[in-house]
Formats: structure tokens, C-alpha cells, sequence
């Protein structure tokens, strides 16, 4: 029989009084949320639902963590907002202990507000550099919404469509992704040697203006599939650009930190960008963002394009203060490697799931960061991002929050969820997966989601 959801009225007066005032993506069912505490959202009608997705990847501690929220009361009544014209001991603290935790070299922090700003920074930095202009990056790769950074986006779907002249002309997107699932050059890993980088490198040949500034990748694409490159990958990235005499930006904004199992993901190789984004997971929730890089480039750089960046909220010491709070619990509770440990069990419960349901081609990802990619089919691994949708439906009917971006299903919880938590949060997963194949919900209008929107559009076309 089909399970409905019980919205009160007052929670339907919310979603209406929201669809007609905040202009944002909505996704059925559209619960208006009113706290988190740890590992779970409750909604205005009281009804809890575990966050599976960390708020939008950004919440490493969960919700309300108590020495963070000390934090935030006593920074409230302390210092929220200065001119970016000087500094406060928040944000030299932070820029400090985020650069301990990376490679030798990579110390000087420039604040961003949002991941966007952080990557154009990133871009800024190595024109500044090289002194040449074009952005090479990686197909599927996702590096922001403002329009230098949209430019090196590519994980399709309708966001650059009509934008035409706004995008940037010195970029190329020419590096094929080191996607196995469905490889890009129909060859398979290992015997393949990743001809997919062989490849990429003969087309930045013919697609570049061979005045290459920076190969901008992230670490492990997360938005455009969840890729997670072979061993040889990156350090045959870091190469490459060499060769091109091209700075190695990485971005690592889905990731750092903890989340796959090591602060930075890029640590699992051995492999030393020029410079590393960050954003989300290092927030703790509050628009605090950056570029890392060396003392070298960042002295060579200053002065020039507008560096270092600045701006009217950057490096503020409340979002500061926070962040820092949550970088040292995260160091301090060791959750990387509870994250690494977590997500081999996480990654056993998943594939298990996978090889029960045709509708789960394949899991991917790293530590507590895993995707299931959703598909008509095993065989044909046509992408299914519909019943991706109803499968998010349905965990949220079960009260479990995923976020399914296209045909991809992220499991991104808080790294401090215990293994029973995690049990049931998959547990509610596989219910949701088992209602959607026998094809609930039956009369839910998912056109509002961004996935399917555009599906929408092209069908009025
Ligand atoms: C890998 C990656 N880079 C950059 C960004 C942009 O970050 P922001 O939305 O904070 O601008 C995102 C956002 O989802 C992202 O996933």
C-alpha cells in the first residue's frame, strides 16, 4: 500500500508561504526543516529524519555540536564582522592549523566566502603566476556557480545553457574523467594503462591555446559521478602539468576534511598540488571558504589580479573562530580515520544492496562518501535519475535526507554517526529502494528537482 507523508497544516501553510517568497530548488517532498542536533534534521511537525548528506556536505560534527555552539555564543557577543582591511586572531589561528595539516609548502591561506570565490582565487593565482590564461580541467568536474568557475564546470545538465558568451573563453574542458564505470575510452582498468590521461593530453594539444596557467581537478569528482581516479592518476596529472609548465590546482571542497578517510584526500597519493580549495566539510556550516598555496607563489602573486582577494566578508572572526573549533575537533577525535574505518563497513552494506537490486549498478567513493549509481539496468547502466528521485522520496517517507543529484545517490553523513546509526540509516535506504522498484509514490510531481527540471523543459520545448 502507499505511504503517505502527514504534513500538518501548518507545515503545508510553511511550504507555501516558501514557494511564494524564496526563489531556491525545491525537491518533493518539500519539509521545512527547524533543527539538527547531531546526526539528525527535525522538521517543523516535529518528525526526526537522519542527515545523510551533512547538510550540503558541510557539517563534519553534525548539528548543534556543544563546543562548537560554545563557540558561536561567545564569538556573538565577542567579534562577528571587521574590515577586511586587518586581521583577528581567529583567522591567523585557522590559516595556521589548516596549513599544518598540509604538505610542507602549502601555509598561506587566502579566505573566499563561498567554494566559487575559492577557485577563482585559484585561478587568479596561477595566470598570475605563469603569466599565461587558459584553465584546463577535467569533463564532469564541478567548481562553482559564478561564471569563471562555471566555465571549468562541467557535469551538464542546463546550467550553462543560454550563458554563451558570459563563459569564458580561455578554458578547456580537456581532460577526459577517469571514469571506469563507463569508460570514456571503452577500455578497462588496469589493462588500459589510463589511456583516458593518454588521450587528454593529445586533445589539450588541439583544444588549448597551448598557454596553459592550470589543470584545476577535483581530487575525486563527486558531482559528476564519483569518480574516484586509479593510483596513477594524479601523480600522471601532476606530470602533465609540469610538462605544460601549469600550476596542479585541486579542489578539494566535497572532501576536506576527514571525509575519505585522511584530511585531504590527495594525501592518499603522493602527490603535492600548488594549490588546494576548500570549503563545505571545513565550514562547519558557516560561509567560511579557501585557497591554499605556497609562500612562494602567494609572494610572487601579490599585487597582481586583484591578489591577494579580499572582499567585505573573508576571513571574518566569527565564521573563523567556528571553523576553527570544528578543524581542531575533527584533528583531535581522529575522525579521518573513524571516517576510513566506518566507510569499509559502510562500503560492504552498500555493494551487498547493489548486487540485491538491478536498479543499483555501482558503488563508489571513498571512507564515509559513498554513491550508489542508479540505473535502468546492470546491463546497459543507462542512468536513471527518476528513480533516483523516488528512492530520496521514499528515504525521506522512511526518515533518513539523502541527496540524489542526477542518477547519483550520496551516503555523506556527519563523520560522527556511531555504526548502529549508520545500520539504520541504510537499513531505511534498502525500504526506500524496495518501495521504488514496486513503484511508489505513485502521484508525485518531481519536476521542481534539478535533476529533472530540465527533463521538463526540454519536453515544453
Ligand atoms: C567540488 C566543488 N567545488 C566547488 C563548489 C562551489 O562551492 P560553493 O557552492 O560554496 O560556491 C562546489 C559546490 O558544490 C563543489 O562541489
Amino acid at each position: 500500500m502507499e505511504k503517505t507523508f502527514q504534513f500538518s497544516n501548518t507545515h503545508h501553510d510553511w511550504m507555501e508561504r516558501d514557494g511564494n517568497a524564496v526563489l531556491g530548488w525545491r525537491y518533493q517532498p518539500k519539509v521545512i526543516f527547524k533543527s539538527g542536533k547531531g546526526v539528525i534534521l527535525t522538521d517543523v511537525d516535529g518528525n526526526d529524519y537522519y542527515d545523510m548528506s551533512s547538510g550540503m556536505m558541510s557539517m563534519p560534527l553534525g548539528h548543534s555540536h556543544p563546543e562548537v555552539a560554545e563557540v558561536i555564543c561567545e564569538m556573538a557577543t565577542t567579534f562577528v564582522h571587521e574590515s577586511s582591511w586587518y586581521s583577528n586572531p581567529w583567522a591567523i589561528e585557522l590559516a595556521e592549523l589548516v596549513g599544518s595539516t598540509l604538505p610542507d609548502g602549502l601555509k598561506m591561506i587566502n579566505f573566499a566566502v563561498t567554494g566559487s570565490e575559492a577557485n577563482e582565487i585559484a585561478m587568479r593565482m596561477s595566470i598570475a603566476k605563469t603569466g599565461k590564461f587558459d584553465i584546463v580541467s577535467v569533463i564532469r568536474g564541478l567548481h562553482g556557480g559564478s561564471l569563471a568557475v562555471e566555465s571549468v564546470t562541467t557535469v551538464g545538465g542546463g546550467r550553462r545553457k543560454g550563458l554563451g558568451p558570459l563563459m569564458m573563453p580561455a578554458k578547456a574542458n580537456a581532460i577526459l574523467p577517469p571514469y571506469c564505470y563507463r569508460c570514456p575510452v571503452n577500455l578497462e582498468y588496469p589493462s588500459c594503462d589510463v589511456k583516458c590521461l593518454k588521450t587528454s593530453e593529445e586533445l589539450m594539444e588541439h583544444l588549448t591555446t597551448k598557454s596553459i596557467a592550470a589543470i584545476l581537478a577535483e581530487t575525486i569528482l563527486v558531482p559528476g559521478g564519483m569518480i574516484v581516479p586509479p593510483q596513477e592518476w594524479l601523480p600522471r596529472m601532476k606530470q602533465m602539468a609540469e610538462r605544460w609548465g601549469a600550476l596542479l590546482i585541486l579542489d578539494e571542497m566535497q572532501l576536506a576534511p576527514g571525509r575519505t578517510g585522511k584530511t585531504w584526500a590527495f594525501q592518499h597519493t603522493d602527490v603535492v598540488p600548488d594549490i588546494v580549495t576548500f570549503g563545505k566539510g571545513m565550514s562547519a556550516g558557516f560561509a567560511i571558504c579557501g585557497t591554499a598555496t605556497t609562500k612562494e607563489i602567494a609572494d610572487e602573486v601579490a599585487g597582481d589580479l586583484g591578489l591577494p582577494w579580499s572582499g567585505t566578508y573573508p576571513g571574518d572572526p566569527m565564521p573563523c573562530a567556528v571553523a576553527l573549533k570544528s578543524l581542531q575537533i575533527v584533528l583531535r577525535e581522529k575522525l579521518a580515520e573513524r571516517s576510513e574505518r566506518l566507510g569499509i563497513w559502510l562500503r560492504k552494506r552498500l555493494e551487498g544492496i547493489r548486487d540485491k537490486y538491478e536498479c543499483i549498478g555501482d558503488v563508489r567513493g571513498m571512507g564515509l562518501y559513498q554513491m550508489l549509481d542508479i540505473v535502468t539496468d546492470k546491463k546497459s547502466k543507462t542512468p536513471d535519475p527518476a528513480m533516483g528521485e523516488r528512492i530520496r522520496y521514499n528515504a525521506m517517507l522512511e526518515g533518513a535526507a539523502f541527496i540524489c543529484v542526477k542518477n547519483f545517490m550520496r551516503v555523506c553523513p556527519p563523520l560522527i554517526i556511531t555504526e548502529a546509526e549508520l545500520d539504520d540509516a541504510i537499513g531505511r535506504l534498502e525500504i526506500a529502494i524496495k518501495r521504488s522498484m514496486d513503484g511508489y509514490p505513485k502521484n508525485v510531481d518531481f519536476s521542481s528537482s534539478s535533476s529533472l527540471a530540465e527533463t521538463k523543459r526540454q519536453a515544453a520545448e
